[in-house]
């Protein structure tokens, strides 16, 4: 290589140090050898240069996300196996994962029996948020209000109500596994009015919306509730079986074929397909 390529090399990385791309400072010996190489174009090179300090970027915004907004693991998009849940239209979720409903402030309300992905689709709609450098924060429904009871008890109600409507995404999972008192609704009633037009709230829960009335002990404040969620909300109702169970699916499916009548004798556990929210 002659001096002049080599200052030039040198150039440019410290352009890139004093820019703080170190992503593209790494990537960036890689992507000039195979230009050289012939094996690299001009446009494509760019795009790897900069791709290779977005990616960087990313992981670290997502670390950064995972200390403060309590995700309680890493779930994402490329990890879901669409293929085994059917009844989940890949366009209406990869849509979503764009994010133009986080511009829009609208909800996201994720129905469906045990297992079949809830959860897992709220967190990576909000790790993707967080990639893209949102605020995002995940609490049960539980969890949350346990964290408003003890606001209210210490005076500070009002403050934690302002931290959990900054997140421009707010998970609410598990609505509906476990029975919450009067005080806790009227807690999580306030939350969802703060949030209401100012943030986006990602909901995941086992019951349809008929039962949130049961849910939260209160009719009236559920039917309330649910009029605000749905204003601006797009729905993914899941039905289907529990992935969790799909390896007990694979032994039956073993099992079937040694056995003489396969579809009589041995069949997979099915939920119910008849509406929305079956109860787990
Ligand atoms: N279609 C799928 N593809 C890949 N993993 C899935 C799928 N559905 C569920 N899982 C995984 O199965 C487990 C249970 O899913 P989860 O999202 O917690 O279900 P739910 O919240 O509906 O009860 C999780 O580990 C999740 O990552
Ligand atoms: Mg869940």
């Amino acid at each position: 290589m002659n001096t002049a390529i080599r200052s030039q090399r040198e150039v440019i990385r410290g352009m890139l140090a004093d820019l703080k791309m170190p992503g593209a400072l790494e990537a960036v010996d890689g992507i000039l050898g195979d230009i050289d190489g012939g094996r690299l174009a001009g446009t494509e090179a760019i795009t790897r240069l900069l791709s290779a300090q977005i990616t960087l970027r990313n992981n670290r915004r997502l670390q950064t996300a995972m200390r403060s907004s309590r995700l309680p693991a890493i779930k994402t998009l490329e990890s879901f196996d669409f293929s085994f849940q059917p009844s989940i239209k890949r366009e209406q979720i990869e849509s979503l994962h764009e994010l133009g409903f986080i511009e829009r402030k609208e909800n996201v309300v994720l129905l469906g029996p045990p297992g079949v992905g809830k959860t897992h689709l709220a967190i990576s709609l909000a790790i993707a948020a967080a990639q893209r450098g949102r605020r995002v924060y995940y609490g049960t429904l539980i969890d949350l209000i346990t964290s408003l009871e003890e606001a209210q008890a210490a005076g500070q109600l009002n403050r934690r109500l302002s931290v959990l409507t900054h997140p421009s995404v707010l998970v609410v999972d598990e609505i509906g596994y476990l029975p919450i008192n009067h005080t806790g609704a009227v807690l999580f009633f306030q939350l969802m009015n703060r949030r209401y037009e100012r943030g986006s709230t990602v909901m995941t829960s086992n019951k349809g919306f008929e039962e949130w009335g049961e849910v939260l002990g209160d009719d009236v404040m559920a039917a309330a509730l649910i009029d605000r969620v749905l204003h601006h909300c797009h729905l993914v109702n899941i039905r289907g079986n529990s992935y969790r169970m799909r390896q007990h699916t694979d032994l039956y499916r073993a099992l079937q074929s040694d056995v003489e009548n396969p579809a009589e004798a041995v069949r997979p556990p099915r939920q119910s397909k008849s509406r929305i929210g079956n109860r787990g």
